[in-house]
């Protein structure tokens, strides 16, 4: 008796773990059944108004049919980069209604408009760094959408991040994607930078790089020191860490940053503009380097 008590303990624990994956992509994203309503939130098999089969004239006008700034289906409102409760999304996270979102916001961030974005609609396919030079723009595979980051049939990986990037084979371990997950409060895995150097690979480098005539900080490497940072006049800084790694995302936002560049800033970098940097100037620096 007690053993078969242990086994359908053991059984029941095995199911809510399967149940606790199985739940891991969120909305209509992953985990279908063989009878889902899902595909028909986004496809129309015979009536389609663009490839796919989709039921928007692109991939970006579908996603922001629900993630957009005025849209209602999900509550992860990637416009204005901030988390709003009660818009019909997945309520079974504890993200706080109003907090910002970590992917930072394509339209404004923080209530101040956005200074640099990805451009998300599928108008750009030329990413620094591709497949050549730092500082050199070069074709990546196709046009950048969401669907070139994301899978929208969901994926083993953190936040739906594709398998395959332009490409490249990416891996990014689910950190917080089970009940509960936290649009607002960073837990990223140590393998973060893979999304970001799947298109921009120059850029990934643990010791700095000085094989192409310039030099790059170091990326995927463990730092122990503080990350916060307080001036004199009391302004605080402070940058999170990827299970104690620097990644790409230390220092930038994925979707879009409202920072803004002055003096020395203003315009520094091939890029020219805020470069998706998280804080203002080289606020980034000031956090760990505290000169
Ligand atoms: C949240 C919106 C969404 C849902 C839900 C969805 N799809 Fe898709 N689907 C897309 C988008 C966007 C693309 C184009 C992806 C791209 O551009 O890479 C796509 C592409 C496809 C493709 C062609 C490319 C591929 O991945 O093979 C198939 C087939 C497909 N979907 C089937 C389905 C089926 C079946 C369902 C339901 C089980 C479904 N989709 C649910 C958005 C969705
Ligand atoms: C360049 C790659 C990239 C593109 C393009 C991209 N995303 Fe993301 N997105 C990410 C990453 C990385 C995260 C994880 C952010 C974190 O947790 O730090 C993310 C997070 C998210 C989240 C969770 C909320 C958040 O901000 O953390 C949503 C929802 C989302 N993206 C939707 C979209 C939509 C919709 C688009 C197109 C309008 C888009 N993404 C374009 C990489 C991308
Ligand atoms: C029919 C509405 C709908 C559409 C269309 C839609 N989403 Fe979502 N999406 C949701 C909901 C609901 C969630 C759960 C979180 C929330 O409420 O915002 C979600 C969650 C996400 C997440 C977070 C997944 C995670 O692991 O936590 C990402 C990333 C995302 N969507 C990207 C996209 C992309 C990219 C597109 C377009 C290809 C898209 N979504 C289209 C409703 C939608
Ligand atoms: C320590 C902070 C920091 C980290 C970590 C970091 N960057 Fe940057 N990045 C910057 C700054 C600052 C700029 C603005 C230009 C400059 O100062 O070089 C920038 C600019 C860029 C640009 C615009 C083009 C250019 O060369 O200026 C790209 C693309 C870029 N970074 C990609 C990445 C990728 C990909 C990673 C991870 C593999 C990464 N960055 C990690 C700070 C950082
Ligand atoms: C699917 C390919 C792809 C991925 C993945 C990707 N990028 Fe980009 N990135 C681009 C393209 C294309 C551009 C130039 C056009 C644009 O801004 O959308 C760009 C531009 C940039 C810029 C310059 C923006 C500006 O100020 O003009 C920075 C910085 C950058 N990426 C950093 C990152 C970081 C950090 C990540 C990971 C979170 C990342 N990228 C992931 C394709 C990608
Ligand atoms: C998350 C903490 C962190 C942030 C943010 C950061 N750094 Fe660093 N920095 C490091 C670490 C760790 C090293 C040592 C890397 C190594 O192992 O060689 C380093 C090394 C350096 C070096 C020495 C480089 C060399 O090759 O010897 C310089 C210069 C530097 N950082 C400047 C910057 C600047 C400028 C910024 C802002 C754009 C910045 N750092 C942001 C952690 C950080």
């Amino acid at each position: 008796m007690k053993k078969l008590l242990l086994v359908s303990l053991l059984v029941i624990a095995m199911m809510l773990f399967v149940g606790g994956v199985a739940s891991a992509n969120g909305g209509p994203h992953g985990d279908y059944t063989a009878t889902t309503d899902a595909c028909a939130g986004c496809h129309r098999a015979h009536t389609a108004t663009s490839d796919n089969l989709l039921m928007a004239d692109s991939t970006y006008d579908l996603c922001v049919s629900c993630h957009g700034g005025s849209a209602t289906g999900a509550n992860t409102n990637v416009d204005d980069g901030v988390f709003v409760s009660g818009r019909g999304g997945d309520e079974g996270t504890s993200t706080a209604d109003g907090a910002a979102l970590l992917g930072g916001g394509f339209v404004n961030y923080g209530g101040a408009a956005a200074s640099s974005t990805h451009d998300p609609t599928g108008a750009d396919n030329m990413a620094w760094g591709a497949g050549n030079e730092r500082g050199v723009l070069a074709a990546i595979s196709e046009n950048l959408d969401c669907a070139s980051c994301h899978d929208p049939h969901g994926s083993p990986n953190y936040r739906i991040i594709k398998e395959e990037i332009n490409g490249v084979a990416v891996t990014v371990a689910q950190s917080d994607e089970g009940a509960g997950k936290n649009y607002g409060v960073v837990s990223w895995s140590a393998q973060q930078s893979n999304v970001c150097g799947a298109c921009h690979n120059p850029y990934q480098h643990a010791t700095a790089d000085t094989t192409t005539g310039t030099f790059t900080h170091a990326v995927d490497v463990t730092y122990g020191g503080s990350t916060s940072f307080t001036d004199g006049n009391g302004d605080t800084v402070s940058v999170d860490l990827a299970s104690g790694y620097v990644v790409c995302q230390t220092c930038h936002f994925p979707h879009g940053t409202s920072a803004s560049m002055t003096g020395y800033a203003d315009g520094a970098g091939p890029a020219g503009d805020s470069a998706l940097l998280r804080k203002d100037n080289r606020g980034v620096c000031q956090a760990c380097h505290q000169k």
